[in-house]
């Protein structure tokens, strides 16, 4: 045994899971979108998780750095052979203070071990699918977005954006309509599938032509009318839903009081709920 006589092995710090950046892009003052290698053995489904993040700073004390980790969905489809997320920079947050300045060559910490609700196989099949997004809750949907099985799957997807601003709509926007002006995106979700997609954007504190938060366009009728659908109903309607806490709460309120029910990946029902990601 050629361990018998050695030195006692020293302990090597196991280095974290290091991915390097390939893409950032500024979309707001708030917001930023990047991209990363992908680990050529880590698989995922489209609307799912993972743990990112930053060596955190050296404890004076033990002279030890622990990683700074936060839960992102990622953005990009399981198909790509990038990571794509999109994320908030909060000035005086732990992880976005430093995250937003990483640059193109850099690397980030990335544990390969994707998680989530927000997956086709957490629901039942149906006619209509809606996604409902505020902020940076449009991260899980960038995926399944560009994702053919959304396609196979539903006849309509149904997709409610609401922000503050109209600048933090931009990401999600464009991601929508460059779906139909990039070659390959076109190939491979052909162009039948990518006019399912129905695109709703509303803004809460700054001027656009869709104002108000979408619980309370529901609410009144107005998202239905001005989408020309009837109201949710279990029979035909699926819902996956990423946003802020209260939004949550709330929509999961209402999509309850149509009659849906949660499901999850080891329950598959009608529709599924996501918190998105604040530092
Ligand atoms: P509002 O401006 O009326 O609070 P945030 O940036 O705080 O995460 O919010 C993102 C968007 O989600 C904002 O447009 C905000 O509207 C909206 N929002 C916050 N809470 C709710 C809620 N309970 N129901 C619907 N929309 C909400």
């Amino acid at each position: 045994d050629a361990t018998t006589n050695a030195e006692p092995v020293k302990a090597v710090p196991t280095l974290p899971d290091a991915q390097t950046v390939t893409a950032v892009k500024h979309w707001t003052d708030k917001l930023f979108s990047f991209r990363v290698s992908r680990p050529s053995t880590m698989r995922f489904r489209s609307g799912e998780f993972v743990m990112i993040g930053l060596m955190g700073e050296v404890n004076p004390k033990t002279g030890k750095q622990k990683p700074l980790l936060r839960a992102y969905s990622i953005a990009s489809p399981s198909w790509d052979d990038e990571l794509e997320f999109y994320s908030i920079k909060v000035q005086d947050g732990p992880l976005t203070s430093r995250l937003q300045h990483i640059q193109v060559g850099d690397e980030i910490i990335l544990r390969p071990k994707p998680v989530g609700t927000l997956v086709h196989d957490a629901l039942i099949p149906g006619k209509r699918i809606w996604f409902f997004a505020t902020g940076t809750g449009f991260a899980p949907f960038a995926s399944l977005l560009r994702d053919p099985q959304t396609y196979e799957d539903y006849d309509e997807i149904i997709i409610t954006h609401t922000c503050r601003t109209a600048g933090e709509l931009t990401y999600g926007a464009e991601l929508i309509a460059n779906l139909k002006q990039d070659e390959m995106m076109l190939e491979l979700l052909g162009e039948d599938n990518l006019n399912k997609i129905r695109y709703y954007p509303t803004t809460t504190r700054e001027e656009s032509p869709k104002m108000g938060r979408i619980t309370d366009l529901m609410r009144s009728g107005e998202a239905f009318s001005d989408l020309g659908v009837d109201p949710i109903n279990p029979d035909s309607d699926r819902a996956m839903v990423c946003g802020n806490l209260a939004f949550n709460l709330e929509i999961k309120d209402m999509l309850e009081g149509y009659g849906l029910e949660e499901g999850a990946n080891s329950k598959p029902a009608q529709y599924v709920v996501e918190k998105a990601f604040l530092d």
